[in-house]
Formats: structure tokens, sequence, C-alpha cells
């Protein structure tokens, strides 16, 4: 991806972030609100679940930042230490949430969320302890965009049309999200490699026929 379009995505998805926090979670700040009854049965998983989702949410982005890890490493590592307690206790916390608020359709999807960024993360961690930072930041980069679910999900959700398709729009939805956070990481990482092996099959026959003409771009005469 070129800079400029990295930082075309990260402001599109900072905007998309403020707006999801702005719409799902400004009602909490009043107490009478009806969604302080409908959290009741989980609020106190409810509340590790959201502090440390929204620590890893908030930090990643500033570890996908090329020119932050070069200057400083130490900073790098500490917000990434953030980053995987903020998973580790944000993920497991997701499956008795969706357990017990339900729908029934989407405990799965939850599951597969939450077991994809603990494995992912958890991958991401084991290689840099390995010292292999190309998988580091491959595996990082997988791991991040289970919890960009969170907004995306919530930001097609807000849309009128999905909403009137009441549960069928919230389950089809959220598992689009669960399924494109599974593989479309591993369609951008392999996209580098892929376009230079396109570049070097079309330079074959190239390659091929000045070989054949001896270097010259003409046929040699008869
Ligand atoms: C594996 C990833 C995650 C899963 C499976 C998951 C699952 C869930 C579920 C099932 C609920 C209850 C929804 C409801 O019925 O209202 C919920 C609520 C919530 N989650 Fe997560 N979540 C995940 C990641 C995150 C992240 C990264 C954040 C970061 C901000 C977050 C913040 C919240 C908040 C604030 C709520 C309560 C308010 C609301 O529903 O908007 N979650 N989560």
């Amino acid at each position: 991806m070129s800079v400029r379009a990295k930082h075309f995505f990260w402001a599109a998805f900072g905007l998309m972030t403020l707006y999801v926090l702005y719409v799902y979670e400004t009602p909490f700040l009043d107490s009478r609100s009806p969604v302080w009854a409908h959290v009741e049965p989980v609020k106190w998983l409810l509340l590790p679940h959201a502090a440390a989702g929204a620590l890893a949410l908030l930090l990643a982005p500033f570890q996908f930042s090329a020119r932050l890890r070069a200057r400083s490493p130490r900073l790098h590592r500490s917000l990434g230490r953030l980053y995987a307690v903020g998973v580790a206790v944000s993920a497991p916390a997701a499956i008795p949430v969706a357990i017990i608020l339900g729908p029934p359709t989407l405990v799965m999807a939850a599951t597969i969320q939450s077991c994809g960024w603990l494995l992912t993360t958890a991958l991401g961690i084991y290689a840099i302890t390995r010292g292999d930072t190309g998988q580091h930041r491959e595996w990082m980069t997988r791991s991040y965009p289970f919890a960009m679910v969170f907004v995306l999900a919530r930001a097609l959700l807000a849309i009128p049309a999905v909403r009137a398709l009441g549960e069928v729009g919230l389950v089809s939805v959220v598992w689009s999200c669960v399924a494109a956070a599974c593989f479309v990481p591993t369609l951008l990482l392999g996209m580098p490699a892929l376009r230079r092996r396109a570049t070097r099959t079309a330079a074959r026959p190239v390659a091929r026929a000045k070989a054949a003409t001896g270097g010259l771009n003409h046929a040699p005469l008869a």
C-alpha cells in the first residue's frame, strides 16, 4: 500500500471509529438509558471486555507506523505489550457476554472472532520472541482486523436499510465482518508476492527473445 493510501485508510477508519463510539457508546453516559438494562446481566464482564478492547483498538494503529517503530522501538514494545494485554482480557470475556446477551445465532461468530484474535496475536508475539520481525508484522496485521470488526460491524448496522432487516441484517453483517477479518489480511499480505511473480513472468519472454537474438532487439539477418 502506498503512503498516501495508508494515510487515507487510517483517517477513514479513525472517523468511522469516532462515529461508532458517538452513536453506540454515548448512551452509556446517561444512567437512565435503556442500554443499561440491556447490559445489566453482563455488566461486570462487559467492563473489562470493553475497557481492554478499547485499549487494544486505539493503540494498535500507532504500531503500524514505520516511523514510530524506527524512531522509538521501546515505545513500540511498550504499546505492543499493552495491546497484547488488551487482547488477552477483552477476547475471552467476549464469549460469555455473547452467550448471555445473545442472539444465539451470533455466539459462534463471537467465539471465532475471539479465538482468531487471540491466536493471531499469540503467533505475532511468538514470532517476535524468536526474532522474526517479518512474521511478527504479518501476524499482527492479521490480528488487528479482529478488533476492527467492532467498528465496521457497528458502522454497517447504523445504515437504516441494514437496520430495517432486523436480526437477519445483524447476523449477516456480523458474520460477513468476521469472515472478512479471517481472510482479507492474508489476501492483502499475499499481493506483493503475486505482483512480483506476475512481473517476473511477463519479463521472461522478453529475456528469452533477447537471448535468442544475442541481445539484439531485432531478429538477426539470415
Ligand atoms: C473478539 C472481539 C470481540 C467480540 C467477540 C466482542 C463481542 C461483544 C458482544 C457479544 C457484545 C454485546 C453486544 C450487545 O448485545 O450489546 C459486546 C459489547 C461491547 N464490546 Fe465487544 N467484542 C469484541 C471486541 C471489542 C473491541 C475491540 C472493543 C473496543 C472498543 C469492544 C467494545 C465493546 C463495548 C463498548 C461493548 C458494549 C456496548 C456495545 O455493544 O456497543 N469489543 N462485544
